[in-house]
């Protein structure tokens, strides 16, 4: 083995003494790391040395960069070559052995909950209905007594198709109303969840959510038929313990309309809204909608309600940010 001043020699002594690749790595690097290596510090500063002992220093270093890299080098093939050989001789496949668990995924917890959300109305007779995304400016506002000033349709919420006349990305599930009321007689009750689009974004609004729209029309179907309905509903698939507000709210397509509120829980400075989250736009359906799809207003009345899917599961969940949704990141995903 050659022989080194100090402080090489320890080096090279540790060199010898490495027991893994990953070791070997944090040598080199602590030796000739690019900013702080100790040989490429001590390289750096012969150009400030006297003439005279840069003659000395010169050729040691030189030396030393040259012994320290051939020990690194074959000490690498050294210990790469005991690896293999210990794999022939000693080591014999354990049929045995555990393998690592298998990973298995799971839906991502807004489909999960829709799911569980399909369940629940089910069983309180909802039929579950699908409406397309694209949507028709008719059935997504006019239809829905939405007039043409109205500022839900401002170019500001609306994402509307290009090169697709009079056509939007809805804006809500509500255009699933319209379709499925012209399609079946009353009396019926149906609910409809998916996708919708507005141009908003921050911790408790993103461009792309999801909704849960739900109708009953009947003879004589009532606010109390709905309150009970949706508060069944949501003590169900949130909390038993749930707490609500109701407050007065405006929706052409209703009268009156209301807004449903639910209590955040647990930590409330968690919350970026405060105590009290909107989760719902309700309200009994406006007799021009009914009209509009063929319904009579003199014999059949009823409601309509439109939840948020994200803030149902902030609130469940106590999550803090609705983005989290959608980051993809598995760290959020496997809590559920
Ligand atoms: N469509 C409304 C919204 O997206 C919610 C709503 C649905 C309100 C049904 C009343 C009745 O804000």
């Amino acid at each position: 083995m050659p022989s080194l001043p100090p402080p090489w020699d320890d080096y090279l002594r540790r060199i010898e003494l490495a027991a893994s690749a990953q070791e070997l790595d944090a040598l080199e690097h602590e030796l000739f790391g690019r900013k702080a290596g100790a040989l490429t510090v001590a390289l750096g500063t012969l150009g400030a040395l006297s003439v005279d002992e840069k003659k000395v220093q010169g050729p040691l270093l030189n030396t030393a960069k040259q012994e320290l890299t051939n020990a690194l080098m074959s000490k690498r093939k050294n210990l790469s070559q005991t690896s293999w050989q210990s794999l022939e001789t000693d080591d014999t496949l354990d049929v045995s052995l555990d393998l690592p668990e298998k990973e298995h995924g799971h839906l991502h917890p807004i489909h999960e909950f829709m799911e569980k959300i399909e369940e629940v109305f089910g069983r309180m007779g909802f039929d579950s209905a699908r409406g397309p995304e694209i949507e028709s400016e008719e059935n997504n506002f006019n239809k829905l007594n939405i007039p043409a000033d109205h500022p839900a349709r401002d170019s500001q919420d609306t994402f509307w198709i290009s090169g697709m006349k009079d056509h939007v990305l809805r804006t809500h599930t509500s255009n699933v109303q319209i379709r499925y009321a012209q399609k079946h007689k009353p009396p019926f009750r149906m609910i409809c969840l998916g996708k919708v689009y507005r141009k908003d974004s921050d911790a408790t609004h993103s461009p792309m959510f999801h909704q849960l729209e739900g109708m009953m029309i009947g003879k004589d179907v009532s606010l109390a038929n709905m309150k009970a309905v949706m508060e069944t509903a949501v003590r169900e698939l949130i909390d038993h313990n749930a707490e609500f507000r109701w407050r007065t709210g405006f929706f052409p397509f209703v009268e009156p309309g209301l807004e449903m509120d639910m209590r955040w829980r647990g930590d409330e400075s968690k919350s970026r809204e405060g105590k009290w989250l909107e989760i719902c736009g309700c309200g009994m359906t406006h007799p021009n909608v009914l009209k509009n799809c063929g319904i009579d207003p003199n014999k059949w009345q009823g409601f309509a309600f439109g939840f948020g899917i994200e803030r149902m599961l902030m609130i469940k969940h106590q999550i803090p940010d609705l983005r989290l949704f959608y980051s993809g990141d598995l760290r959020f995903l496997k809590q559920f």
